[in-house]
């Protein structure tokens, strides 16, 4: 069933486990997220970022999870995934996605927190949780490049200034996670996420999961992360998977016999993910 973002965070912050937030980018993507949420019993989010609307098309994406998710049993929200204008929050909102992510964390403060404030004001009237980002994830997101330099770890006070500030519901924290696959293994900053886990009381956010040892997952789920962000993850899965069955059967044209196997290569990726965040069986 097709529900906001917020009953699904809260209920994973109150009662310490995390909810897994999935990228998709077409049918097949989807498909595996819902079947792994159907066959663990799991709420989920099903992620929508700006660059998949350009390659899909707005409205395309989020009615095939609107689809899916009244066929399972399981609640499903559909979530734009670091929106980068008032915009395109605007354009989510009249297509039915029902959880926002607004990211202006690349502006100064003061920019980031009216920038925020706006999308809160349109998305709260309409019974929509908004999402926002302090500090700087560092990697290779679609709008926001930063070098590893850049990337500035969230302050605990200043995430509580933010919070107070913005008036959004679920915080994103830079805790040294990054977005696609790290080079050697990532360490995320526990004392920081202790720090701002204490002084904040809204869902904590972690952002680039995928390649983060399951240790430090759990451990971060224990330490007060509420939503769990993986996409590289399932493309690698997907693309590895594709590679192999035409390196194997050079021949096949079908195209469902080629996507076939993609699809349960990346459902197992997202089975394992919803039983390391703890959220299996809570649906
Ligand atoms: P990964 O691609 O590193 O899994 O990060 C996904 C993400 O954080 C989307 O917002």
């Amino acid at each position: 069933m097709l529900v906001t973002s917020k009953e699904l965070l809260w209920d994973a912050h109150k009662n310490g486990y995390a909810v897994g937030a999935f990228n998709t980018n077409n049918l097949e993507i989807t498909h595996a997220i819902l079947r792994a949420a159907q066959a663990k019993r799991a709420p989920v989010l099903v992620q929508i970022s700006a660059g998949a609307i350009r390659y899909a098309g707005l409205e395309f994406l989020p009615m095939i999870v609107a689809k899916e998710a009244q066929l399972v049993d399981v609640p499903v929200a559909i979530h734009l995934d670091h929106g980068p204008s008032f915009e395109l929050v605007m354009q989510a909102l009249r297509v039915g996605f029902t959880s926002i992510m607004r990211d202006a964390s690349k502006l100064p403060y003061e920019q980031n927190v009216a920038e925020v404030r706006k999308v809160v004001e349109a998305c709260h009237a309409v019974g929509v949780p908004v999402e926002a980002e302090i500090g700087r994830i560092g990697g290779a997101e679609e709008h926001v490049v930063v070098t590893d330099r850049e990337a500035l770890m969230s302050d605990p006070d200043e995430c509580v200034q933010f919070v107070n500030d913005g008036g959004f519901d679920f915080l994103a924290v830079a805790i040294g996670n990054a977005h696609g696959f790290y080079k050697g293994e990532p360490k995320l900053d526990f004392d920081r996420l202790d720090a701002i886990h204490a002084k904040v009381n809204v869902p904590l956010v972690l952002h680039g999961a995928s390649g983060i040892p399951d240790y430090q997952i759990t451990k971060a789920v224990q330490h007060g992360i509420s939503k769990i962000n993986i996409d590289t993850e399932i493309r690698y899965a997907f693309a590895t998977t594709v590679r192999k069955y035409l390196a194997e059967h050079p021949d096949q044209i079908d195209p469902r016999k080629i996507l076939g196997p993609a699809i349960d290569a990346m459902q197992a990726v997202v089975e394992h993910k919803i039983e390391i965040f703890g959220s299996a069986g809570k649906a």
